[in-house]
Formats: C-alpha cells, sequence, structure tokens
C-alpha cells in the first residue's frame, strides 16, 4: 500500500524543472504538440561554428560570420542563420539561483542576447544549441529536464533556431530494443525531443528546431511531428567518404522530406580538408537536390572565390528553397540499359520553373553520362521531341537536343540542369 501510495502521488505531482539523476517520477511526460509552421518551411540556409571551430569560439568569431554574410554577398544569396555550436555556456553549472544555463562571460562578454541584438541588426537571425542529455556532448548543461527554463531563457535572448544534440542520455532515457509495433514516435528517444518542442511551443517566438539525433530511433519516420529537420548520420567529416554515404542514407528517405520536413546530411565542409573542387560542387549540390539545411562550417574568410561561387550559385539555391515544390529530386534510371550503380547518380527534381536533372559522377576518372529524355520522370511530351538543356552552374544554354543528352563529367563531380520542352 505504501508503495502503491508513493506511486500515486508521484505520478500526479506536476512536471517541474528538475534535474533528471535526482528525480523519483516514474511519469514520463510526453506532450505531442508540433513544431510551429511560422518557421523552418523550407531548409535553412546558414553558419555553424561547429566544424569551423570546434570548442574555440567567442562573440568575434560569430559576429565575423555574421559581418561576412553581408560583405560576401551570402545574406543577398539567401543564408540566414548564424549559429552557435557546443561551448558557449559556463561548463561548471548552472546559475544557482535561476536554474538557468549561463553564457560563458569570458567567450561571450555581452551575453547571447547582446550577440542575438547585434545579429539582428544586419538582418541575419541566430541560433544555439543544447542537448537532450543531461550534459552536451562536450560536457557543458543539457536541457533533458530542464526544457521550459531553457526554452524560455532562448527565447527571451532572440533565438531563432536551436540544434539539440544526443550526448548523455540518462541510461534509463535510451531505447534499448525496437518500441512496440514500431512505433518509435512513442520510444524514449522521441519523447526526449518531444519535451523540448513542447517547451518551445509554449513560447511567444518561433524557433526552428534541428534534432541532432544522429539517425537513430527511424526519426525520418516522426521527425516532422516533433521538428523541422533531423540529423541522418553521425558528424560529417571532410571527406568524399562520407559525402558518399549520406547520398546513399538520404536516398532511402526521400518520402520524408518536403515543407516544414527536412533530412539533414549535417553542417558544410566545403572549406575544410582536401576535397576537389568537383567533390565541393557535389557536397553543395546533393544537400541542394535533397534539400537538407545548409549551414557552412569553415571561416568564411578563408573561402576562396570558387568556393564563393558554388554556395552562392542562383540556380541551385533557388531549387533549394522552392515556394511551391517541397519534395527532393529522387534518382531515375537514365536509360534502358544503364546499370545499376551502388550509389545513385542520376536525380530528378521539380522546381516551381520545371524539371531539372543532376548528375553525378561516383568514379574517381572523368566518365560520359547519358540521359535519355524518355527516362527522365515527369518531363513533358513523355520526353518526346527536342529539349533545351540549360546548365544551372553557368546560367548558360547548352543547347537543343532530342532522344538524349550526352555529355562528359569529371570525377567526382555534380552536373546540373534545367531541361525544358522546345
Ligand atoms: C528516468 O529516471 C528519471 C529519474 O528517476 C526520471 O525522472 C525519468 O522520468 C526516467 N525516464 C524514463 C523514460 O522513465
Ligand atoms: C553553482 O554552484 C556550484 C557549486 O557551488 C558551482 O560549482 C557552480 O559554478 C555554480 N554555478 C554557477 C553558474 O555559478
Ligand atoms: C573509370 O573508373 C571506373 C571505375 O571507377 C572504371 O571502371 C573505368 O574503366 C575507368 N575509365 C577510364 C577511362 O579509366
Ligand atoms: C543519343 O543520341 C544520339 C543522337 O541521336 C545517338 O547517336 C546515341 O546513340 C544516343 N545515345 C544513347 C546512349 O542512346
Amino acid at each position: 500500500m505504501l508503495l502503491l501510495t508513493s506511486i500515486f502521488v508521484t505520478v500526479l505531482l506536476p512536471y517541474v524543472n528538475s534535474d533528471p539523476s535526482t528525480s523519483t517520477s516514474t511519469a514520463v511526460p510526453a506532450p505531442t504538440v508540433g513544431p510551429t509552421k511560422e518557421v523552418g518551411k523550407l531548409p535553412a540556409l546558414g553558419w555553424n561554428t561547429w566544424n569551423a571551430y570546434a570548442c574555440s569560439i567567442d562573440e568575434s568569431k560569430v559576429l565575423a560570420a555574421a559581418n561576412q554574410f553581408v560583405s560576401l554577398g551570402l545574406k543577398d544569396a539567401g543564408y540566414e542563420y548564424v549559429n552557435i555550436d557546443d561551448c558557449w555556456s559556463v561548463m561548471s553549472g548552472r546559475d544557482n539561483t535561476t536554474g538557468r544555463i549561463v553564457p560563458d562571460p569570458t567567450k561571450f562578454p555581452d551575453g547571447i542576447s547582446g550577440l542575438a541584438s547585434k545579429i539582428h541588426d544586419l538582418g541575419l537571425k541566430i541560433g544555439i544549441y543544447s542537448d537532450a542529455g543531461t550534459k552536451t556532448c562536450a560536457g557543458y548543461p543539457g536541457s533533458l529536464g530542464n526544457e521550459a527554463i531553457d526554452a524560455k531563457t532562448f527565447t527571451e535572448w532572440g533565438i531563432d533556431y536551436l540544434k539539440y544534440d544526443n550526448c548523455n542520455v540518462p541510461a534509463n532515457w535510451s531505447d534499448a530494443a525496437t518500441p512496440p509495433d514500431d512505433d518509435w514516435y512513442n520510444s524514449n528517444s522521441a519523447i526526449r525531443y518531444r519535451r523540448m518542442t513542447a517547451a518551445l511551443d509554449a513560447q511567444s517566438r518561433p524557433v526552428q528546431f534541428n534534432l541532432c539525433i544522429w539517425g537513430t530511433a527511424n526519426v525520418w519516420d516522426w521527425g516532422a511531428r516533433v521538428g523541422h529537420s533531423w540529423r541522418m548520420s553521425g558528424d560529417a567529416s571532410a571527406s568524399w567518404s562520407y559525402i558518399v554515404s549520406i547520398i546513399n542514407t538520404n536516398a532511402q528517405h526521400l518520402d520524408s522530406i518536403n515543407f516544414w520536413s527536412h533530412n539533414d546530411m549535417d553542417m558544410m565542409e566545403i572549406g575544410n580538408g582536401d576535397l576537389t573542387i568537383e567533390e565541393q560542387r557535389t557536397h553543395f549540390a546533393t544537400w541542394v537536390l535533397f534539400k537538407s539545411p545548409i549551414l557552412l562550417g569553415t571561416d568564411l574568410g578563408k573561402l576562396s572565390d570558387d568556393q564563393l561561387t558554388i554556395i552562392k550559385n542562383k540556380e541551385l539555391l533557388e531549387f533549394h528553397q522552392d515556394p511551391v515544390v517541397g519534395t527532393p529530386a529522387a534518382p531515375f534510371t537514365p536509360t534502358p540499359s544503364a546499370p545499376t550503380t551502388s550509389t545513385p547518380e542520376y536525380f530528378v527534381g521539380r522546381s516551381l520553373k520545371g524539371t531539372h536533372v543532376f548528375v553525378v559522377n561516383t568514379a574517381a576518372n572523368t566518365t560520359m553520362k547519358t540521359f535519355n529524355f524518355a527516362n527522365v520522370k515527369g518531363l513533358a511530351r513523355g520526353g518526346r521531341g527536342s529539349f533545351k538543356v540549360h546548365d544551372m552552374w553557368t546560367g548558360k544554354d547548352i543547347g537543343k537536343f532530342t532522344g538524349n543528352y550526352t555529355f562528359s563529367l569529371a570525377a567526382h563531380d555534380t552536373a546540373a540542369f534545367f531541361v525544358s520542352p522546345l
């Protein structure tokens, strides 16, 4: 009886901001409220501190990126979010009186709110980072059990975007097995994220919500009910092998992508490592054609003209940000006799303007590529007759073709075409 009473009493306790390591509650509040539709309709365009600086961040680096959005023409191209990743707060713990996470006063002397004002004054938006566990990946305070106070704090500071990571999850909050009926929306993993969705929803400022859940818990099945975008994998690296692997992963979950609903292929590595310029084009173009968030992840001041040309490409960004078509490009078989490649290479997508074809060369040498117009799904007249092929990279028409278009593509490069009937 004593036991029953104590369970009864605990269940009735309201959900309060508590330290999950000390709470004795057995009720797990599992709010069902969805993410705001006021933001996050289109995949985010912006920048994030992590790939460039990891934990070595401060206000001057973040403000430098914001100012470079303006000076390099990135703001005009549509880049909007300037996002702070891990390591921005006091590591030892929350404010002992208010329970709030405290910005590191050395790194952020004006606090996050002071920085947010400066970024807003440039006509840009600011993002922050927390974690659906007790601590962030780098060991700073996490938000599990403190969702309400953290959502309130972030929005009071003027935050517009939250990346929510998946480290330091208490054992009883993880998922040991597949939930009954494969219902991952009701898994512990999803509920940890759903709590933050509800906490954000209770604030007056709309926040774009990114679930950094590393492609676990079948997030593509339920992500849109909880956030605006969700990570499909562990962290990216500046490598061709990462680009190929995330294309393969994402190609299996294209049904999840639409307005307010984006598979996140992770932050950009253009400017980092030793990717060839062709590989950097493929990196950008495949994030574009799958409508992934594109968050630049390098010291913007060091980008070459060639790299800036890639990330500011008008026609690819227009496809990514299309206001009428929310779905991504999807693989197609380019000719009746085309061999099946382990990584899809030919993609067809639609936009406000019409039909686009993207071709990735996964081979390590220059290769001839061909697609028959009759194989391009959705093309006018079933692909019969002549078509104009336009190069989205250069913004120039290539010419008029009948039956197929055949061209040479450099190793690891991606071609991007707008194909219209004549
Ligand atoms: C895990 O344990 C904590 C502390 O007892 C509790 O507050 C929380 O609700 C538990 N989580 C789940 C999913 O049972
Ligand atoms: C809260 O108190 C603890 C223990 O005294 C201390 O280590 C921690 O730094 C304090 N937190 C803040 C944000 O001052
Ligand atoms: C290009 O590379 C592919 C494998 O990546 C190989 O099958 C093909 O023979 C190569 N072609 C040339 C012209 O070297
Ligand atoms: C493409 O069309 C040209 C010109 O009609 C033709 O010669 C060629 O055989 C076609 N290529 C393929 C792969 O169908």
